[in-house]
């Protein structure tokens, strides 16, 4: 299935699972709830909420939850297929600058729908993570 069209079928179990998610976010603080699903190769959904703490910036955004759990159940490096981020905000919400960064660790051409309820919006980690630091960078 394509993923290269906001519109594809090949979407709708990510936006459910991402849907269902946001409503299990922790978000005593902000009250800003976010959910976010990952599909694995083998089909999986995977799903991630904002997990927020009292210590503020040890807060987790719903799309490195995501990333975690499926590390958690067996993805690696390269294998995630395509990730959902939903929240209810007037303005889509796009991965903050961490997110980016954990997820240009696990695919170097993710692509990524953006939704609430009324629209839809389509990038890529490439796009939005452009020239992204990795591994790579590491070699002598
Ligand atoms: N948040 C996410 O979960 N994902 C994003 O893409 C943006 C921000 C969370 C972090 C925090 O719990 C709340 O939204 C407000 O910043």
């Amino acid at each position: 299935m394509s993923f290269a069209d906001p519109q594809s079928p090949a979407w709708e179990p990510l936006l459910a699972a991402a849907w269902k998610a946001r409503e299990r976010a922790y978000v005593p603080y902000s009250g800003f709830r976010v959910g976010a699903a990952l599909l694995l190769p083998d089909g999986t959904v995977v799903p991630g909420c904002n997990v927020e703490n009292a210590s503020y910036p040890v807060s987790l955004c719903a799309e490195r939850t995501a990333i975690c759990a499926a590390v958690s159940q067996g993805m690696k490096a390269g294998e995630v297929q395509a990730l959902v981020v939903v929240t209810e905000a007037a303005s889509l919400t796009p991965p903050c600058g961490a997110c980016r960064q954990v997820l240009a660790e696990f695919s170097e051409d993710l692509p990524i729908l953006l939704a609430n309820r009324q629209e839809r919006s389509l990038c890529a980690i490439s796009e939005l993570l452009p020239r992204a630091f990795t591994g790579r960078h590491m070699a002598r």
